[in-house]
């Protein structure tokens, strides 16, 4: 069985899509750990219910990135992850995990990149007056949302209200995040 990890700090609907797809075999692996970085957050509790592993980290108690990423890195190293899916993980991967897990680290973004990168990408769209907004899914590089595409699916809002489209958005990356992932592992 492949071995995977997600990465959250929030809410955490797409770490439930992935590991519920996981526990169905909708995708061939088992989520061997979620890795938090917001202590606190609902997506713990969401794991932990599930009967997922966490491994939970404030970043303010380490000295530097490179040094929670070391453990991080170890961690997956000690569980064989081959995949990591970033699930709402706000927080730009640095050069100590690249170098550990460039081109098996895979983010899900609420735009059609290469357009409204960063944190507030459906805020940005609708104050643009965008009329077909979508969602990406890419390899994660040492750019904040670079890296190349690997997925992506749109969808009409002629509205103006970010939660709207935030709601549309989320149940499309339900799908398309599970697909992805199963398709990325059934290629390897
Ligand atoms: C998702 O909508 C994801 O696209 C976004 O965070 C949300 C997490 O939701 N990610 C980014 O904006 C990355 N730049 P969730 O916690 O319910 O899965």
């Amino acid at each position: 069985m492949k071995q995977i990890a997600v990465f959250a700090s929030g809410t955490g609907t797409n770490f439930v899509a992935i590991a519920k797809a996981c526990a169905e075999g909708r995708i061939p692996a088992r989520v061997a750990v979620m890795v938090c970085d917001k202590p606190g957050a609902a997506v713990i509790d969401r794991a932990r219910e599930m009967g997922v592993e966490t491994f939970v980290f404030d970043p303010h108690g380490y000295t530097s990135k490179a040094a929670y990423e070391q453990e991080i890195a170890a961690l997956l190293d000690e569980k064989k992850v081959e995949l990591v899916c970033l699930a709402g993980y706000m927080r730009i991967v640095g050069e100590t995990l690249l170098r550990a897990y460039g081109g098996r680290i895979i983010n899900i973004h609420p735009s059609l990149l290469p357009a409204f990168k960063g944190a507030h990408a459906i805020e940005q769209a609708v104050a643009y007056g965008v009329k077909v907004y979508g969602i990406s899914i890419h390899w994660v590089d040492d750019q904040l949302d670079g890296g190349k595409i690997i997925a992506q699916r749109a969808f009409p809002y002629e509205g103006s209200d970010p939660e709207e489209v935030h709601r549309l958005g989320q149940k499309i990356e339900h799908e398309l995040y599970v697909e992805t992932i199963n398709k990325l592992l059934c290629e390897r």
